[in-house]
């Protein structure tokens, strides 16, 4: 017999996902437990960040026990193909991917959510996903979803649905042309620093692992990891 996953809901926490660590850590949690939170006081950004979060804005954390099933790609692209399609059917279409971990509006572009994916180092991971609906404090953390057609109301809608979805029995087979077409900044030239040095190309879709295939100024082609920290755009 399957149990479902506890969906934890703090009205007020440090972070998220340090509270789902030292609650995994302390009794065990299954595939697909996760906790929101209200307000959060200290989110934590991807390594060295830092996130604001207001009241009435998404602060959730997930613990997920295996890779997504039926794709080669990490968590952090499902997790932002699962957000972006909520948020296609319940605000509107608008909403892209800023490779690798970035939910953004399209037009005009601003940041509107991003992704935290820690690896317990056991095959486990917890993932971590902000969504603003409130400018945040600080200028380049996050940007309003559109005026007048917010995220849904009822606080627990979008935990819900986010937890359900990324335990889909179908698995994330066939995502990748959506992600791809949802890429920000398609056939426009960026940048991007990795420990062995910063790079320039142009963007062109994503591999079968969920790389981001980029072709270089020497018409060269080649790929980014997730792990890149991000990248920018730039006028050639
Ligand atoms: C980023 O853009 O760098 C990722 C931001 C991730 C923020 C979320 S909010 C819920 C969870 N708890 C945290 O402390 N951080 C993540």
């Amino acid at each position: 017999m399957s149990v479902d996953p506890p969906l934890f809901q703090l009205s007020e926490v440090g972070s998220t996902q340090n509270w789902l660590k030292e609650r995994h850590r302390q009794s065990w949690l299954p595939h697909g437990a996760a906790v929101f939170a209200d307000i959060q006081t200290e989110g934590r950004g991807r390594p060295g960040n830092r996130w604001t979060h207001r009241p009435g804005n998404l602060a959730m954390s997930i613990l997920l026990h295996s890779d997504p099933a039926g794709t080669t790609f990490p968590w952090t692209l499902v997790v932002a193909h699962v957000v972006l399609s909520i948020l296609e059917q319940t605000v509107g279409s608008g909403f892209g991917i800023k490779y690798p971990n970035d939910l953004y509006w399209m037009e005009p572009e601003a940041k509107v959510g991003g992704i935290l994916v820690e690896s317990s180092g056991e095959g486990s991971y917890f993932v971590g996903v902000g969504l603003n609906r409130q400018d945040p404090e600080l200028p380049g953390a996050g940007a309003m979803i559109r005026k007048g057609r917010p995220l849904p109301p009822d606080p627990i809608e979008l935990p819900k649905r986010l937890q359900e979805a990324l335990l889909s029995p179908e698995g994330f087979a066939g995502i990748e042309p959506g992600l791809s077409n949802h890429l920000l900044w398609k056939d426009q030239w960026v940048v991007w620093s990795l420990p062995e040095g910063p790079g320039m190309g142009k963007v062109q879709g994503l591999d079968e692992r969920g790389h981001l295939k980029l072709l270089f100024p020497d018409d060269a082609s080649g790929t980014l990891p997730v792990q890149v920290r991000g990248i920018r755009k730039i006028d050639p």
